[in-house]
């Protein structure tokens, strides 16, 4: 830092940081001279006068400890730190402070022949240093208008920084839940697939042992075939979440009557929902809907949910399809009369892995995966799917909305 003050067309150079606001006639830049000296703070404060403009106003702190606290406290907008305090140093109390997660803008004051404390006063924290000596009323104000300068960037870095480890905790939560459901599902996992074992082994075993009874046989190949079908599904299910997850899912879209697509989808759930003692009533358009569709697909997106409602409500309960058309968008609706869903986990239901109450539905088997798909599916059908319901034993009613390319009148 070289003695000669800076120049008039420098000084109009110089940035205008907030301190340079608040250097305006309104508020002036507050300066704390830390310094044990009562000779030191009359010079430093006719310096302080003495800058072309004024603009800035100095108090004094005339101990080490009386500094230390002002800084912590943000008591004022720039400080001018001694190098000797008694019998400790600039350099300590620098320290000190940082050790206390303080910051401020510090400009320390050397004596003569300290140079070897500049460097050490930098590495301290402290934005510049000037030798006393040297001192005029343009250097001091142009350290101090640097020091606001680096202040209110540092301030703004920091700003940032608490910005972005904000956000960075967020997403490390998110996936930290993402994580555990990927568990809770590893674990489910294991049951649904162990579970139709025990009575495949038990069934092979019965035939084995009634090799000559042909009626009991064929009774527990039926078994059999159920089971297996059972975890063929499942097998099919946990394909369909990794080509969700790897966003290989393809569909084949082409026209396709709605009314088929729900006709086939009805027909693959009707046995689930006899099975569940659930009464189904359909009521679609007689007109022909037409749609851009993968239609074993969009029939499994119906399935689904059919089989949802199969599974979320008890025997005896009611089911209904309904679509209807208005304008260029088809809406289909499966509501049942089951055990509802909460009105805070109507968000979730259609995240991979996601069941509502682990206990109550693990008789009921599933991996989680069945909405996450129907979601998945319709999206790619340039739909969207809604749930509502109004909390338990209130039923659920799930709408898909598709565009449609035509309607025909009924063949
Ligand atoms: N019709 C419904 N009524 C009440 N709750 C439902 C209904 N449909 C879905 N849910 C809730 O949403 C959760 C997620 O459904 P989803 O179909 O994704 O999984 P699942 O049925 O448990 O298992 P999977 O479909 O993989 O066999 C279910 O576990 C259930 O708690
Ligand atoms: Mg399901």
């Amino acid at each position: 830092m070289g003695p000669n003050p800076p120049t008039d067309a420098e000084r109009r150079a110089l940035p205008r940081p907030p301190g340079a606001e608040r250097g305006t006639p309104h508020r002036p830049v507050s300066v704390l001279l830390i310094d044990d000296d009562p000779d030191d703070h009359v010079l430093t404060k006719e310096l302080v006068g003495d800058i072309r403009g004024g603009g800035f106003s100095l108090d004094w702190a005339p101990s080490y400890e009386a500094g230390r606290d002002a800084i912590c406290a943000g008591s004022h907008d720039i400080y001018l730190l001694d190098y000797r305090l008694g019998a400790r140093t600039g350099i300590e109390l620098l320290e000190e402070v940082h050790a206390r997660g303080c910051f401020g803008p510090v400009i320390l004051l050397t004596g003569q022949g300290q140079s070897r404390t500049d460097l050490e006063a930098l590495n301290a924290g402290a934005y510049d240093y000037l030798e006393k000596s040297g001192l005029t009323p343009a250097l001091l104000e142009r350290a101090m208008r640097y020091a606001l300068v680096q202040h209110r960037a540092a301030a703004e870095l920091e700003h940032k920084v608490k910005e972005r480890t904000e956000e960075l905790a967020k997403v490390n939560d998110a996936l930290r839940e993402v994580n555990r459901r990927k568990d809770e599902f590893l674990s489910t996992l294991g049951h649904e697939l162990r579970n139709p074992l025990a009575p495949i082994l038990n069934g092979l075993e019965i035939m084995r042992l009634a090799a000559d009874k042909p009626e009991t046989v064929a009774r527990q190949r039926e078994r059999l075939e159920r089971q297996v079908a059972q975890m063929t599904r499942l097998v099919e299910d946990l394909l369909d979440v990794s080509r969700i997850t790897t966003g290989k899912l393809r569909l084949t879209r082409e026209p396709t009557s709605l009314n088929e697509v729900i006709e086939s989808a009805v027909e693959i759930s009707r046995p689930t929902l006899e099975k569940a003692g659930v009464e189904m009533t359909v009521d679609v358009p007689r007109e022909t809907v037409t749609l851009l569709a993968d239609r074993v697909r969009l029939a499994q997106v119906f399935s689904n949910l059919l089989n949802n409602a199969a599974k979320y409500t008890e025997s005896g309960g009611k089911v209904s399809v309904t679509a209807a058309v208005e304008g260029d968008r088809a809406t289909v609706r499966v509501r049942d009369t089951g055990v509802g869903i909460p009105a805070e986990l109507l968000p979730m239901i259609f995240e991979l892995f996601t069941q509502v109450d682990q206990t109550l539905n693990r008789s009921q088997g599933g991996l989680g995966v069945g909405l996450a798909l129907v979601r998945r599916l319709v999206e790619m059908h340039d739909g969207t799917v809604s749930a509502k319901s109004d909390g338990r034993g209130a039923g659920a009613e799930f709408s898909v909305v598709l565009p449609i390319t035509g309607v025909a009148p009924p063949r």
